[in-house]
């Protein structure tokens, strides 16, 4: 089948890629000249695993093609795809600009009927704003006549997992009241909807609010643990053996109750803000979106008073190692990141950080290279080198078993704030460690 995808970001990189990896013939619409150059070569922009190997595959086969002639993407694919980014607005709303562009453009080329399949996150409401903007340049045209439908077909990859994730989808959900396109999506995803039915199909609204319930569901649980590990501290309990104990009630499972340092990234602060602005908008006051919202913008800040404490507030002259700059493992992406909260308050109280981080070294520089305050270092050992202690942000593997003997000689005192519950107290303390974790006892 042919399938358009407007917006080469993660998801419809990622999206159009698999499409094309399962046979089907894909144009990618992105208004970014220099992206589509780099792509077209094989480059990728972010680090993904299997992505590159799976764009030049399909490029090389002729089954994908980026360009940014929109009029080109419009009359190839039945199914056009909207995935281009919906930032937050100043007030945490979705910035539905992008995404109604794209309406409009698709509408000012369209001569055949299309339906039109919302990828991006969007509030609730919208495939009926894309439905009339589309109308609106229709009639305006004097096209009428052609005829088209919104759908919403939400996206729940992982970010370090997407290609798997869009492979093997463990749902596809498909909002929309028309049979037709139900049946023309049900032939587009068949290579994905093997061993048994993912399909779910519902009314459209109902497919964009699933999207935001399950991220905002995942966001819960985890300021849910962030609470309990903050109790646990406080209470002389150990959140690592409360977290088997509830995981193995099947109702609660073992998945998203990890402790940390608040979720990050370019998904659940912002799509848990959008439902609280959503919620406002129509007067209803979202109270557990906003307990999760501002228990995760305190356990951002935690490491940071632990660090305090420690040195009973004199930072200032003081050098940080900072392991794991990246929101979380497998990828590059610093957005929202914990890591950046932390460096901000300890350089606002004048201290130095040395940080390491396996993928996201460039984008670290990108956003931070300027300052004189922070050393980024080429390898994990380096970045401890004369530091007062070791702060862990972000769990990468690499980091799990590292030569504590090597860490113990190069920082100042033998002190370590771990983030994520990477070692045990126990073994930590037998090394001759001041170690600090989540959750559990100092
Ligand atoms: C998230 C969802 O998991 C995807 O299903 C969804 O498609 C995606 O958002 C999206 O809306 O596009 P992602 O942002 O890539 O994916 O990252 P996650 O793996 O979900 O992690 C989010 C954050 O939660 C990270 O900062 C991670 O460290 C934190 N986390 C996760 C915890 O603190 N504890 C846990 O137990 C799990």
């Amino acid at each position: 089948m042919k399938a358009t995808v407007f917006g080469t970001g993660y998801v419809g990189l990622v999206q159009g890629t698999i499409l094309a990896d399962a046979g089907h013939e894909v144009v990618c619409v992105d208004v970014d000249a220099d992206k589509l150059a780099q792509l077209e070569q094989g480059i990728i922009p972010i680090y993904e695993p299997g992505l590159e190997a799976l764009v030049k595959a399909n490029l090389a086969a002729g089954r994908l093609c980026f360009t940014t002639d929109a009029a080109l993407g419009v009359a190839h694919g039945e199914v056009q795809f909207i995935a281009v980014g919906t930032p937050p607005d100043e007030d945490g709303s979705a910035d539905l600009q992008y995404v109604l562009k794209v309406a409009q453009t698709i509408a000012e080329h369209m001569s055949a009927p299309r339906i039109i399949v919302n990828k991006s996150t969007v509030p609730v409401g919208t495939a009926d704003r894309v439905g009339q903007c589309v109308g609106e340049v229709l009639a305006k045209r004097g096209r009428d006549d052609l005829t088209f439908d919104v759908v919403s077909n939400p996206e729940f990859l992982k970010e370090g997992s997407a290609v798997a994730d869009c492979q093997k989808p463990d749902r596809i959900i498909i909002g929309t009241e028309n049979p037709e396109s139900v049946e023309v999506l049900r032939e587009l995803y068949a290579p994905f909807n093997r061993n048994h039915e993912k399909m779910i199909v519902m009314d459209v609204r109902s497919a964009e609010l699933t999207k935001y319930a399950a991220n905002c569901m995942l966001a819960t649980k985890i300021s849910f643990m962030n609470e309990m590990a903050n109790l646990a501290e406080r209470l002389g309990a150990d959140i690592e053996a409360v977290r088997q104990g509830i995981g193995a009630d099947p109702r609660i499972g073992y998945h998203f109750i990890y402790p940390g340092v608040g979720y990050g990234g370019s998904c659940f602060p912002k799509d848990v803000q959008a439902l609280i602005r959503t919620a406002e908008e129509i007067d209803f006051d979202a109270r557990v979106l906003k307990a999760v919202e501002a228990r995760n913008a305190q356990q951002k800040t935690t490491l940071f008073h632990k660090i305090q404490r420690h040195f009973r507030g004199e930072l200032s002259g003081k050098t940080f190692a900072l392991w794991g700059l990246a929101f979380k493992p497998n990828t590059d992406d610093m957005r929202e990141a914990p890591s950046r909260v932390l460096m901000e308050a300890l350089w606002q109280a004048g201290a130095r950080v040395q940080a390491y981080d396996p993928e996201a070294m460039e984008e670290a520089q990108r956003l931070y290279g300027s300052r004189d305050d922070l050393a980024l270092c080429g390898t994990k050992e380096a970045a401890l080198r004369g530091a007062d202690a070791l702060v862990i942000v972000t769990e990468w593997k690499s980091f799990r078993a590292p030569d504590f003997a090597l860490i113990a000689q190069q920082l100042s005192e033998p002190v370590i704030f771990d983030g994520r519950n990477l070692y045990s107290p126990e073994r930590m303390a037998i090394k001759g460690f001041t170690y600090y974790s989540v959750g559990r006892q100092a």
